[in-house]
């Protein structure tokens, strides 16, 4: 039996944002980053939706902390919003989601994302930190109840991020498609998302503002499958490793994407075949496909300028091996493990964490 449900209402194109004056907002509160604070958006944004009274919380960093999520769950609370408006990237809008879930109010929770990006604008994901973990937080009443993709947010993005945060799309699509709750409906959005993120991704990295909106739609949809499909080593690991290491997210997907990929192929041959085939890379059998897919993901890579190992991404191989241990038991630990295609063992982890720490 297959159940797919998406409880947030999409709204996609230049000017979505608009749709925010539907819902007659009295009192707004908008949680975003410093960046969209002082660049004017967050105001204008407050704006579209009529509020006569408008509160920000402007101070989400990368990866926010269980700490900052209690600040403005307190603001938020002692505000008492109609509406609560998420703008940013993954990190904003799980801040938004995890206000909203530990507050318990009942106004509706709008994501605009920024980045494509997380997919976090209809996932039931939060991830939080603390100290040298990151938590992901699971439950459908995190999904937000309305996603705004307005290419309008995506206009200055610098090619730095697009190269991160598309990685992380590419990622999700890899993963979703092959989690151990994957099924039909899920696979449709995860392949989907995968064909157009990896043809997009170097349009948009040129600066081709056309193709910005249909990369946001994939992040959107691999956000989709994702969600109900769960995901797998490769963010398990991108997980202990940021938290510990501060490497963004997408960065670390992008250089454990191709890693995890062989060390999961001989159970999943089939399924990466499918994704390189879909993305327009052959391959007489499926064996020759999956080589495809992990030597057109690593020249991706080389091409969006991302690094191929921790080292080149600025982690001194020293600090992987004299934490090691406690790497491989964060990972162990991370829920994503559980929806990997194949039981992960100890030493699949250190030998991946062999093959991407790199030299200095
Ligand atoms: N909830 C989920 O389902 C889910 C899924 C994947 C990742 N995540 C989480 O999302 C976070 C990563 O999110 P992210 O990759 O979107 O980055 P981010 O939200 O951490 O933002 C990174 C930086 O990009 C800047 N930025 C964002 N949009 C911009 C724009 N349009 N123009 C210029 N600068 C912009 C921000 O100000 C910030 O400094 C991680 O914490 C990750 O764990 C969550
Ligand atoms: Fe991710």
């Amino acid at each position: 039996m297959e159940e797919f449900q998406c409880g947030t209402r999409i709204v996609a194109g230049e000017g979505a944002v608009k749709v925010l004056r539907e819902y007659g907002a009295k009192r707004v509160f908008v949680v975003t980053d410093p960046y969209f604070f002082k660049n004017g958006m967050a105001r204008t944004v407050a704006q579209e939706t009529g509020a006569s009274q408008t509160e920000f919380f402007a101070d989400v960093k990368p990866d926010p902390t269980v700490e900052l999520a209690a600040e403005g769950t307190a603001r938020l609370k002692a505000f008492g919003p109609d509406l609560l408006v998420a703008l940013g990237g993954g990190s904003a809008m799980d801040c938004a989601k995890a206000m909203a879930y530990f507050s318990q109010g009942s106004f509706p929770l709008a994501a605009i994302p920024t980045t494509s990006g997380s997919g976090s604008e209809v996932t039931d994901f939060a991830v939080l930190t603390h100290g040298d973990t990151k938590y992901p937080l699971v439950d459908k009443r995190l999904q937000p109840d309305l996603a705004i993709l307005d290419s309008f947010f995506l206009r200055e993005l610098p090619p730095g991020l697009i190269a991160d945060t598309g990685f992380d799309v590419l990622t999700h699509a890899v993963e979703g498609f092959t989690a151990t709750g994957a099924g039909m409906i899920t696979d449709l959005y995860a392949q989907e998302a995968f064909r157009v993120a990896y043809g997009c991704l170097p349009a948009s990295f040129a600066g081709r503002q056309e193709v910005r909106l249909r990369m946001h739609m994939a992040s959107c949809m691999a956000g989709l499958s994702f969600s109900r499909a769960g995901l797998g080593l490769c963010h398990a690991m991108s997980h202990s490793l940021g938290a510990r290491f501060h490497v963004p997210h997408g960065r670390l997907n992008a250089i454990l994407l191709p890693a995890v990929i062989g060390s999961n192929g001989a159970c999943c041959q089939k399924k990466y075949a499918v994704l390189a085939r879909a993305a327009g890379m052959s391959g007489s059998s499926d064996g020759v496909a999956l080589r495809n897919l992990r030597s057109g993901l690593v020249r991706l890579r080389r091409e969006l300028n991302l690094p191929a190992t921790l080292a080149a991404a600025g982690v001194a191989p020293g600090r992987v091996w004299n934490a090691l241990d406690d790497i491989v038991k964060a990972v162990l630990a991370d829920p994503c493990c559980k929806t990997n295609p194949m039981p992960v063992e100890d030493f699949q982890v250190r030998r991946i964490l062999e093959e991407v720490t790199g030299h200095i």
